[in-house]
């Protein structure tokens, strides 16, 4: 899909991958929805495209509420006349105590703004892509949704979530003409892992900065191209791309393969599955 002209809203878009996929995509043409529940970082976003030559208006949602999401739909709709791209980017880590010391409603979300908004943001958006002849929707999982992360294991499960989700709608590229993707990038210098900083003090702040400083971090803008690569690539169905520092972009394919009946959406795309 080439993006000029074409219409992307971006969810968690006030902060880090969000921010910069949206400046990624407005620089080669696309009017960008900047969509988080941060209205003030949404409109900051909405002038760093702006300032770049871009087009992008900001719209506030919770991604847990249902009806928010809509409104969120009816807003590129009424702003721009459609969407051609939805990205599910809004994410949260559940933050400490680790599972299964966590209270329940630290979980809960996890799962519900990693897994269940994603669900039901990309369940809203088919009919509408379907309407206007196809497109595309994206999602940010995680490394994290490929393999046994112990420091979040809800953050982990709510990630594989995500990975299966993209996974068993591959048909829908032969069905209507969407194509449902994910990337999984290891981890990315942006507030979700720098924040947890701002709240130490004294020694134990000092070893904090220490230790980040030594982790090897990809910066939001690597990601930003790998989700304008799965986007531009018409080809692209049912992708799950893991990204890594310092090694290139790949297709990270299912452990298991099981044959399918025919009838089956994406049986054609994807005969080992
Ligand atoms: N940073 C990493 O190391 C890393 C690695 C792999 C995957 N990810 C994923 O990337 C995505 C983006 O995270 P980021 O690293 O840019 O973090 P970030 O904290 O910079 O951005 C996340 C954004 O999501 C928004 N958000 C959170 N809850 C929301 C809600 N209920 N409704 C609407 N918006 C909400 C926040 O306001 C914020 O702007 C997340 O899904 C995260 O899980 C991050």
């Amino acid at each position: 899909m080439k993006l000029e002209g074409k219409i992307a809203i971006i969810t968690g878009a006030a902060s880090g991958i969000g921010r910069a996929t949206a400046l990624r995509l407005a620089r080669e043409g696309a009017s960008i929805v900047v969509a988080d529940q941060n209205e003030a970082g949404a409109r900051e976003t909405v002038a760093l495209v702006e300032q770049a030559g871009g087009k992008a208006a900001a719209v506030k949602v919770d991604v847990t509420k249902s009806a928010e999401l809509a409104s969120m739909l009816a807003f590129a709709e009424k702003t721009y006349g459609g969407f051609d791209i939805l990205y599910n980017n809004a994410g949260v880590t559940t933050g400490n105590p680790r599972y299964p010391d966590s209270p329940e409603d630290r979980w809960r979300r996890t799962v519900e703004i990693d897994l269940n908004a994603v669900i039901e943001g990309t369940r809203q958006a088919i009919p509408k892509l379907q309407a206007r002849g196809g497109g595309v929707i994206i999602s940010t999982a995680s490394l994290a949704g490929l393999f046994g992360f112990q420091q979040d294991p809800v953050y982990a499960a709510a990630k594989h979530g995500v990975v299966g989700l993209t996974r068993a709608l591959i048909g829908l590229k032969d069905e209507m003409n969407i194509r449902v993707n994910c990337v999984c990038p290891a981890v990315v210098r942006t507030p979700l892992v720098t924040s947890g900083i701002d709240a130490l003090q004294g020694a134990a702040r000092e070893a904090a900065e220490k230790q980040m400083s030594a982790m090897p971090m990809l910066p939001a803008e690597e990601i930003a191209e790998a989700v304008y690569e799965l986007i531009r690539d018409d080809d692209a169905a049912g992708i799950v791309m893991g990204i890594t520092l310092g090694d290139t972009r790949r297709v990270v394919d299912p452990p298991i393969t099981l044959p399918v009946t025919s009838g089956t959406p994406g049986a054609r795309q994807h005969p080992r599955v």
